[in-house]
């Protein structure tokens, strides 16, 4: 029984100190064996000449440590925790050989971190402190090193040997065994090191880059995928294109490699020149791949390529600066999803997928117990901070710079400030390790006199602060003068640690519609015209006011739009009426803020159906829209030249996660309940519009195209779908579940099977059963099928509360292995996170399920473990019975002795909230 790594004890960004030693180079060879892997680690280091002399500290874990040679003799030293400590090294400032032999067990590594085996293949997980389960090491990203690999292996059973670089030689050993060597120009952390070895077949792509440089790029994967390979190739190939194209970034090696593995903890790693993937963001084919899988793929390959300048030739000083490389390259991945979307409508359509990612889930974290700057102050565990604040509102970051150093007058676009900001950036710190002050300060430098370069100090607190900051917006007409005043004014709300708050630099873009809905020129008191129809005022105090003028002759107030775009990562409130979505849902020449009036129209008649059902005897009333807001629906619905992808998002109701996000008292099946009914009653208000949009956007007998356009008119053919089904559930109607079913059986591609089981299931029609029960006869040997099918049974709708009852006996199922994550997280990741109607259930049924699964997995894979558990995370608002329980099942767990440091910290945090 191995010792779990004690207490957790937290890490702080006050106490970073530079580096002791540097390492010039490692000569690493491996000896791979399932059992006992040998690993030969031969390092030139020196002293910091920058740091006062010390004891020489390198990171381990679960490593047996055989032999230490310094100098080519042998030397003493000691195990002190997690470290080896050598004391007596050379005092000049000249290089030193240090030589440690060791070995691990891949075959019992069961948390996917250091090196392990996924179906009888070799593979590396080492960011963020995965290297020091490999060899001893300096294992932290600002000490860079230049690697030689040796791999040696079995010839039969590990046929291809890969690490970062080039191969520079190859050959047969004796025994059957046969080695490589790789070797990477580029220093690099510990984190980007990797290597794989195993049984796999390969697609291969010449490419010549816009410079005239020639690069091969490959794709690995096991014999029979390969044929699932074409479109991660093109992802990558336009990946490639565009980030030189946009950026002047090329590819700066010869040989660029994916490899994929159906064991992964998260969804792709970045290691420089071997990628490595989780096989759910690499294959794709039309029968096993859904519209949203495909667009992952694209956005996956994209964001692990384009770390290869954001992040991998700048890294992180230390990893509080994570979002340094992952909000930068989130931000540039939807950049790169939105360019090659295409139209105007099409780019916008990506723009709201991933706010409403935003705010359904980074929002609820920035509210809750695990809420922490973009730049955290302190963790015990790095693992838990790989967030959507870290991530996705780290993107927002970068992105309201971009707004903030564009000039809107030169460049309409709005992008060559970012474009001259990462200019400097990567020309100033190119081979270094940086923070989040040199990413800001660049940008503010290329920019001189942009709104951005003024403030800055005041801009960075978005990276200090945790919290959604409310801005709340007050706006007066005075017809007699033609002037428009709008007062803005921001708070934030306390999170852990953060009692106050001061005030943050937001850029709000913004329009004017006049009566007859159009743009109003946009001209601010003191200017001697109007600029533009749409512009970004910057609030930077706690309150602001501005007053439009020239608007004499406008009888009745202007209908403002606000946040254009989602400007900035923010809650906007204000009293606007019904007839003020009304006007934004009919005209808003920008598309975000359409999209966003119809949302609000549903969610305020949502909100308010929920609040009566709380107050009465709990029946929720059968229509919950006024007759307007379907009339307008249904307008939006019909309106000829709007993109079919754009009508299903703004059909498509805001989610159980975001109505949570909107209430004091959280009660999930109540939420559920009325967001049902709303469905039910568009279902049947709009029917004819229904029928009208299936029949006019399913395309049956075209070939499969992943493209936006097609992916569009699937979306929409398959909300009515859903919709149809659910109509026929009120109405008696066995038409449309059956034609349901059909399309279930003779289904051409993966999204219209997943489309019409939905349709079933979610209607709760008995069809749903033998069509599951197909799809599981026809995909049981396609792993990532199955986990869709585990998946749309975890979150189907609760009827009486079968749903737990059902993935409790999916646990039992002969397809369903604990061990894997994809599989673990398909089926009780889901219900646990994806079902909150099913998981908070009145007699506490769910906790219990959701306690034993995290204890269970956290023995093997922490990782996977601390995740499941933030399923719970947000207990404080929820009403009773659900919220004593919560508490209940959150404090059992944390008295468990033995958990991980990963999962203490959660629960930890979790409870602490506990006022
Ligand atoms: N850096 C990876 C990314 O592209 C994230 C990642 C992959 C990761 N595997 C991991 C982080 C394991 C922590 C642990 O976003
Ligand atoms: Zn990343």
């Amino acid at each position: 029984m191995t010792l779990r790594e004690g207490p957790a004890h937290l890490v702080r960004r006050h106490d970073y100190t530079a580096p002791a030693f540097l390492i010039d180079s490692v000569d690493l060879t491996l000896d791979l064996d399932p059992a006992k892997t040998r690993v030969l680690n031969r390092m030139r280091l020196r002293r910091n000449p920058a740091v006062p002399a010390q004891p020489l500290r390198l990171d381990g874990v679960e490593i047996n440590l055989a032999r230490v040679l310094l100098n080519g003799s042998g030397c003493s030293f000691r195990i002190e925790g997690a470290q080896l400590v050598l004391e007596r090294l050379p005092e000049g400032p000249e290089p030193f050989d240090l030589e440690l032999f060791s070995t691990c067990s891949p075959q019992k590594n069961t948390q996917l971190m250091g090196l392990y085996l996924s179906q009888g293949t070799f593979f590396t997980q080492c960011e963020a402190e995965g290297f020091r389960r490999i060899s001893y090491f300096l294992d932290r990203p600002d000490v860079m090193a230049r690697f030689r690999v040796t791999l040696r292996a079995d010839r039969a059973a590990y046929p291809v040997l890969l690490s970062n670089g080039n191969l520079v030689e190859q050959g047969d050993l004796e025994g059957g065994r046969h080695y490589a060597v790789w070797d990477d120009p580029h220093p690099k952390p510990s984190y980007l090191f990797a290597l794989v070895a195993g049984k796999l077949v390969q697609r291969e792509q010449k490419i010549i880059s816009r410079s005239g440089k020639a690069h091969t790029l490959q794709i690995y994967v096991r014999p029979g995928d390969l044929d699932k390979t074409e479109h991660a190739m093109n992802a990558l190939m336009a990946a490639i294109a565009w980030d030189e194209a946009r950026f002047g970034l090329p590819l700066d090696l010869e040989r660029f490699m994916i490899v994929a593995t159906s064991d992964f903890n998260m969804g792709a790693m970045e290691n420089k020149g071997l990628n490595i993937f989780n096989t759910k963001y690499v294959l794709a084919s039309p029968a096993s791949a859904t519209d949203a899988d495909y667009a992952n793929v694209e956005s996956v390959v994209a964001h692990e390529y384009l770390h290869n300048w954001s992040g991998n030739r700048v890294t992180c000083r230390d990893w509080f600066q994570l979002s340094l490389k992952e909000g930068l390259t989130v931000f540039r991945d939807q950049e790169f999803s939105q360019d090659m979307a295409g139209s105007v409508s099409a780019r916008a359509v990506k723009r709201i997928e991933d706010v409403r990612l935003l705010r359904s889930n980074q929002f609820a974290e920035d509210a809750g117990p695990m809420a922490h700057p973009v730049r955290p102050d302190q963790y015990a565990e790095i693992n838990n901070f790989y967030t959507l604040t870290v991530y996705e509102k780290g993107a927002e970051v970068v992105r309201m710079m971009q707004t903030l150093v564009s000039d809107a007058a030169l460049d309409p676009l709005g992008r060559a400030g970012m474009a001259r900001g990462l200019r400097l950036y990567f020309e100033r710190h190119d081979g270094q390790a940086v923070t989040c002050d040199d990413f800001a300060q660049a940008m503010a430098d290329a920019n001189p006199g942009s709104a951005l370069a003024q403030q800055l100090d005041a801009f960075k607190r978005w990276y200090a602060q945790a919290g959604t900051p409310r801005v709340q917006a007050c706006t007066e007409y005075d017809p007699a003068l033609g002037h428009y005043t709008l007062s803005l004014s921001q708070h934030c709300p306390p999170t852990p640690g953060q009692p106050h708050k001061e005030p943050f630099v937001i850029p709000v873009t913004l329009g004017l519609l006049g009566p007859d809905g159009r743009a109003l020129p946009l001209q601010l008191e003191g200017e001697g015209q109007a600029v533009a129809d749409s512009r970004t005022l910057v609030l930077s105090e706690p309150q602001q006011r501005w007053v439009f003028t020239g608007l004499a002759g406008l009888q009745s107030a202007p209908t403002p739009s606000l946040l254009r775009g989602f400007s900035a990562p923010v809650i906007l409130q204000g009293d606007f009426d019904a007839a003020h979505w009304l006007a934004l849902l009919a005209h808003d020449s920008d598309p975000f803020n359409r999209w966003e009036a119809g949302q609000q129209l549903l969610l305020r008649q949502m909100l308010a159906a929920l609040r009566q059902s709380a107050e009465s005897d709990g029946t929720i009333p059968a229509t919950v829209l006024d007759a307007t807001t379907v009339q307008a629906l249904s307008a939006v619905l019909r309106q000829p030249g709007l993109d079919p992808a754009f009508k299903e998002l703004l059909l498509t109701l805001p989610s159980e996660a975001y109505l949570a996000e909107q209430v004091q008292q959280v009660d999930p099946p109540r939420i559920h309940a009325v967001r049902q009914a709303v469905r039910s009653q568009l279902a049947q208000a709009l029917y004819v519009d229904w029928l009208w949009a299936y029949e006019a956007h399913h395309e049956p007998r075209a070939a499969y195209r992943p493209d936006p356009a097609s992916s569009g008119r699937r979306a929409l053919a398959g909300l009515a779908l859903g919709m149809l089904c659910l109509a026929a559930r009120s109405n008696g109607d066995t038409v449309w579940p059956g034609r349901a079913y059909q399309r279930c059986k003779d289904a051409a591609h993966m999204t219209e099977l997943q489309q019409a089981l939905q349709a079933l299931l979610h209607s709760g029609h008995a069809l749903a059963e033998p069509a599951l029960e197909r799809m599981h006869q026809r995909y049981r040997h396609d792993e990532l099928v199955l986990d869709k099918w585990f998946a749309l049974q975890a979150s189907a709708p609760d009827q009486n509360g079968t749903v737990l009852a059902r993935v409790k006996a999916l646990l039992q199922h002969p397809d369903f292995k604990l061990r894997n994550p994809n599989r673990a997280r398909s089926l009780i990741g889901t219900f646990c996170h994806a079902n909150p109607a099913a998981l908070h259930r009145p007699d506490g049924a769910g906790y219990a399920f959701w306690r034993e699964r995290v204890l269970e997995i956290d023995a093997f894979n922490p990782q996977v473990a601390a995740r499941l558990a933030r399923a719970l995370e947000r207990w404080q608002p929820l009403v009773e019975p659900y919220r004593s329980a919560a508490r209940q099942a959150l404090a059992d767990v944390a008295r468990h002795p033995g958990l991980s440091p990963d999962v203490h910290e959660i629960l930890t945090r979790a409870l602490a909230s506990d006022a």
